[in-house]
């Protein structure tokens, strides 16, 4: 049985929103209880143009979710209008810390307010208007919440896609939401590249996207870029003219305020749409009570705006809650493996959220990098992503926080908006790898893979929940039937979650990963199909399948069993073709760690691969490969054991 390492100490529960296991106990049961009523309560919070005259319509079968019904509100106005009206104009809303060090940038919330207005204006006098969506493709730079927020005030629809994805997977994403603009950046810089070709990809990839009309192009390193004089104008032109008075849209609560897509286990990535009233309910709540945000805070998230994470804790909770948020442009370990805790002392850090992948990186390079720093400010400490292991646990708990700071394991996905388990800061004893208990309103249920719900303690199971909550994607852009076959047709009347978990003697939870095709490397999604894909598309490739297997750094690294064409050597120049077309088709976040050659894949006698001898063997886990008898032809194990990378 294990028992808890950590309990925050009385001085820092008591000034906790939630100061002990008992009153979480108590909010969690009202929670359950009466969701209607606990969520008015929060929802209130928020400034509504028109109250809502329905809490929630929650109809798992046909995947329709409804919140707050027919409330009218603006997102933009909640994050910054409101807390400028009333007197916190001149507290710091952003603070952007570059690559380089030397430099930053910080904005209060009545400057926020006047780049987003201004930002509003070049898009509705670029001809964006309500419903149209807008893609960005930008590394961390303030302009990318800028827009954001500016697609939100008018109530375009943002869908920014990761800076390190490639032409093709950018073109492809632009093409599935038909986004009438795109804003990119000249070129990039992250770590110790100070030239990411941004607009070169934009520009291939807006050569095959018939639906955008224009492209705004942020001056980020003044490299010389082409630029197409009908389509493309530069942001700080348009910028320096535009008027600074735009005044916010109504929006319905149940208007789509967002589409970020992710990985699944089959076929293209999935659009998941987010909207405007319960998406920015959940976002700012959660935040304000996991990381249990107080106005003094200074709050900073490691995250990617690419990711979920960005978008719901970076911008909209954290701006939601009138807090300061740092955002980041660099990488842990530039110019130094101290860089993270530089920028925690430069600007006194209270709460700190990154991913497990970035801790085992600086936890290998020892513990001068962070005894050499100030981090004195840090209160409380985050993970999120992954599932985080004992050893960078008590590193992170010991040496990072020196022991006084709670740790919360947040676990959660791009599907459910916000952060669905957790520990609560003032209020949770901690276990190391435990993401602990459900947050206020959610229903965690551990399932057999026939169905039925598994009772009590000490017990694994895949994860579903029961119930919706606020911050719940509303559909797959442009094809519900996906979602409904995605998300609620393996456990009907339950949201499946495609990770299994553990709930131990005491009712912790853990997270122990994906049950399905999709990998985390590095705290990246990635569907094992879409690496297939790119790897398919290498000339001299006949066949490929991907697979995981436990990487010390990355958490997964990426396994390539490839089958090279009749005629076609498996050597390292094929090799490294299939990197090269893996790194075009999708990223180089993407590129496997490694590729075995082989003249055969294991099959059944239908046809099907049988990735769990894949697995096995990727893992070097050889000496019990289980029931082989219903392979086609049983042999190619024995190679494919043989020849193990
Ligand atoms: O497998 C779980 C893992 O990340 C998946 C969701 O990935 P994504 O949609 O990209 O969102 C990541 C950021 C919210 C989950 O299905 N995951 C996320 N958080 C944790 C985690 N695994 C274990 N522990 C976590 N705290």
């Amino acid at each position: 049985m294990t028992k808890p390492v950590f309990t925050p100490s009385r001085e820092w529960s008591e000034d906790a929103h939630v100061n002990s296991l008992p009153q979480y106990k108590l909010i969690y049961r009202k929670s359950k209880d009466s969701p209607e009523s606990f969520w008015t309560g929060i929802a209130g919070r928020m400034e509504w143009i028109k109250k809502w005259d329905e809490v929630k319509e929650e109809d798992f079968v046909n995947g329709k979710i409804r919140w707050f019904k027919n409330g009218k509100l603006n997102v933009s106005a909640n994050c910054l209008d409101r807390h400028v009206a009333e007197g916190n104009g001149g507290k710091t809303a952003l603070i952007w810390e570059g690559n380089n060090p030397e430099e930053d940038q910080s904005f209060t919330y009545s400057e926020l307010l006047t780049e987003v207005q201004k930002c509003a204006n070049v898009l509705k006098g670029i001809g964006i208007q309500k419903g149209d969506r807008v893609c960005m493709y930008m590394q961390m730079v303030p302009q990318l919440p800028i827009s954001m927020l500016a697609c939100a005030r008018i109530g375009a629809v943002h869908s920014v896609v990761f800076g390190a994805f490639s032409a093709d997977a950018l073109r492809d994403r632009i093409n599935d939401s038909e986004c009438k603009l795109l804003i990119t950046q000249d070129t990039g810089v992250r770590g110790t590249k100070q030239n990411i070709p941004m607009k070169i990809n934009a520009d291939k990839a807006v050569a095959e996207t018939p639906s955008i009309e224009h492209v705004l192009v942020v001056k980020r390193t003044g490299e010389t870029i082409k630029m197409q004089s009908d389509r493309d104008s530069w942001w700080h032109e348009k910028m320096d003219t535009a008027d600074a008075v735009c005044a916010p849209e109504p929006m319905d609560s149940e208007d789509p305020l967002f589409i970020l897509y992710t990985s699944g286990s089959t076929g293209k990535p999935k659009g998941v749409l987010h909207t405007t009233g319960g998406y920015l309910v959940y976002a700012a709540y959660t935040h304000q009570i996991i990381f249990d945000y107080h106005e003094d805070d200074i709050y900073w998230c490691t995250a990617d705006i690419g990711w979920i994470t960005g978008h719901s804790y970076i911008v909209y909770g954290p701006l939601a809650n009138c807090a300061v948020s740092v955002m980041f442009e660099g990488v842990p370990n530039y110019p130094d493996f101290g860089r993270f805790w530089d920028v925690v002392d430069k600007h006194k850090v209270t709460l700190f959220y990154t991913a497990p992948t970035a801790l085992r990186a600086l936890m290998k390079e020892g513990n001068e990098p962070v005894t050499s720093r100030d981090l004195s400010s840090l209160r409380l400490l985050g993970t999120v992503g992954e599932p985080i292991k004992e050893p960078e646990w008590n590193w992170y708990c010991n040496i990072v926080g020196k022991g006084n700071c709670p740790i919360v394991d947040t676990w959660w996905q791009t599907e459910t908006g916000g952060i669905l388990i957790t520990p609560l800061p003032g209020a949770t004893p901690l276990k190391p790898g435990s993401a602990t208990f459900p947050f206020f309103g959610i229903e965690p249920v551990l399932m057999t893979e026939d169905g039925h719900e598994i009772e009590g303690n000490d017990v694994s199971g895949l994860l579903a929940i029961k119930h919706s909550w606020p911050g719940q994607m509303r559909t797959i852009y442009g094809d519900h039937d996906r979602f409904i076959e995605t998300y609620f047709s393996q456990f009907p009347g339950y949201y499946f979650t495609g990770d299994g978990a553990r709930r131990d003697d005491e009712g912790y939870y853990y997270i122990t990963g994906r049950v399905d095709d999709v990998l985390n490397v590095s705290g990246h999604r990635i569907g094992t199909a879409e690496v297939e894909g790119g790897i398919g598309k290498a000339d001299g490739v006949a066949e490929a399948a991907v697979v995981g297997f436990p990487h010390d750094i990355k958490g997964q690294g990426i396994y390539a069993f490839v089958t090279p064409m009749t005629g076609v050597d498996g050597n390292e120049t094929l090799a490294e073709k299939i990197r090269q077309s893996v790194i075009a088709d999708i990223g180089p976040h993407v590129k496997p760690d490694k590729i075995q050659f082989t003249p055969a894949l294991p099959k059944t006698r239908s046809g099907k691969i049988m990735r769990r001898i894949l697995r096995k063997i990727a893992e070097g886990d050889v000496d019990d490969l289980g029931d082989i008898s219903t392979l086609a032809d049983p042999s190619v194990v024995e190679s494919l054991v043989k020849e193990r990378v």
